[in-house]
């Protein structure tokens, strides 16, 4: 660090220091709002007036000595590519306003903030990609202490006006910032955050979720606490076969003059790869879900990393099994109540919708077998995963299965 020259001594006796950080610069914590630099024999208390200024410092810090790059689980996990696309897309208002207008999701999550309030009041509270903002204003709304409110996409300078213009500046500290390379000047007694994507895991936002808890005190709360994903076989003959027309057009001779039926087995492929993002009714269902469930207060980043659902369904109706239809809950375990943010086909619809997954090969079961098998997901450095389905009917021996790219689903619908 050098120290460039300090201004004369202010009125309240505090000395204002131009500094140049750089990687050798040493930084420790003193009490509660000060810092102790040092580089070589040269040293200097740096005494902070809140605790925002004193985050911004250490995380201006931790980017001037590089350690983002050097050790960063997200960008270890994370092509470069995909990282800058992802944040983009977030560092939009208008998506912003997209799950803000989500009114089973975001009424749910005021519900249960506001409903557990005993679990916020006075509480230190970590939001964990706050977007707007939104679920951090619930949590001062039920009584928060204080707030810091992490994001990584250019939309942090836009929860931070919301925050000064609602007056909370002294509760809501913004912090722009994975929350894989943010530091915190203190332990946190709530975690909230909205990390779900569709089919749940995508986006893998659920691992910087459970990254977070490395600021959570022992007995401290995890809002959502635990999620559910729900999978069952349907029967869709139409969507198979709109599939498949959709593949049609390269089975054409003459497009131009052009033959383009080469391609068609390779457009039949890349169209079945594709999980469908929409809704149906459940009478298409063929038997009882089977659940796996994820419990934010216990697993591990690295549990997300391959998730393996194994499945025995008992068939309830006999007829062709296109494919395997998922969709997920998520539970706020609070000390008051346990409130549910569900995406089932049986539940009002949401930004989520319902995913399913085709078999390449439609199988038939009679009502009363069983089909076995399991759903692998795979992560993968697009902030996806590769989905592996391997299905068979226990009684015949017929065998079925996929390989998906949740990164690039099919939406589907109207
Ligand atoms: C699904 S949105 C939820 C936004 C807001 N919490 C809400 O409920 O409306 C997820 C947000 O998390 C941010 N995010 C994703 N991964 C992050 C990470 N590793 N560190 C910080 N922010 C992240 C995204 O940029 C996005 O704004």
């Amino acid at each position: 660090m050098k120290i460039e020259g300090s201004d004369p001594d202010r009125a309240d006796g505090v000395c204002v220091f131009k500094c140049l950080l750089n990687r050798d610069t040493e930084c420790c914590r003193v009490g509660k709002e000060s810092v102790l630099i040092t580089l070589g024999y040269s040293s200097a208390l740096l005494k902070f007036e809140s605790h925002a200024d004193l985050s911004a410092f250490s995380n201006t810090l931790k980017s001037c000595r590089n350690e983002k790059k050097e050790s960063s689980v997200f960008s270890q996990r994370t092509e470069e590519a995909s990282a800058v696309q992802y944040f983009q897309f977030y560092g939009c208002i208008s998506q912003q306003q997209n799950m803000m207008q989500d009114f089973v999701r975001t009424a749910t999550y005021h519900r249960a903030i506001l409903q557990n309030h005993i679990d916020f009041r006075d509480k230190i509270v970590l939001d964990v990609g706050c977007g707007s903002g939104i679920l951090s204003f619930f949590a001062v709304q039920a009584g928060a202490r204080r707030v810091y409110a992490v994001e990584a996409s250019s939309v942090a300078q836009y929860a931070e006006m919301l925050v000064k213009n609602n007056h909370l500046s002294d509760k809501i500290i913004v912090l722009p910032g994975k929350i894989e390379d943010i530091s915190l000047p203190e332990a946190i007694d709530v975690i909230v955050s909205e990390p779900m994507g569709y089919m749940l895991f995508n986006e893998r936002m659920l691992e910087s979720y459970l990254h977070s808890k490395k600021w959570l005190k022992a007995n401290g709360m995890m809002f959502p606490t635990f999620s559910d994903i729900h999978l069952a076989p349907f029967s869709d003959e139409q969507l198979y076969m709109e599939h498949y027309s959709r593949a049609n057009f390269w089975h054409q001779q003459c497009f131009y003059g052009v033959n383009l039926s080469s391609l068609r087995g390779a457009a039949v492929d890349e169209y079945f790869r594709q999980p469908i993002v929409d809704t149906f009714d459940v009478r298409i269902l063929m038997a009882r879900t089977v659940k796996y469930t994820v419990n934010f207060m216990d697993a591990e980043e690295a549990d997300l990393h391959r998730v393996e659902i194994p499945f025995v369904f008992q068939m309830t109706q006999s007829g062709l099994i296109h494919g395997l239809a998922f969709w997920f809950d998520v539970a706020f375990v609070g000390s008051v109540v346990t409130v549910w943010l569900s995406t089932a086909p049986t539940e009002p619809l949401t930004h989520w919708y319902q995913v399913r997954c085709l078999l390449h090969t439609p199988l038939f079961a009679k009502e009363g077998e069983t089909l076995s098998g399991k759903v692998l997901f795979i992560a993968n450095r697009r902030q996806s995963y590769d989905i592996h389905i391997v299905a068979l009917v226990n009684q015949t021996g017929f065998r079925s299965g996929n390989i998906l790219d949740l990164k690039n689903p099919f939406f589907r619908f109207a």
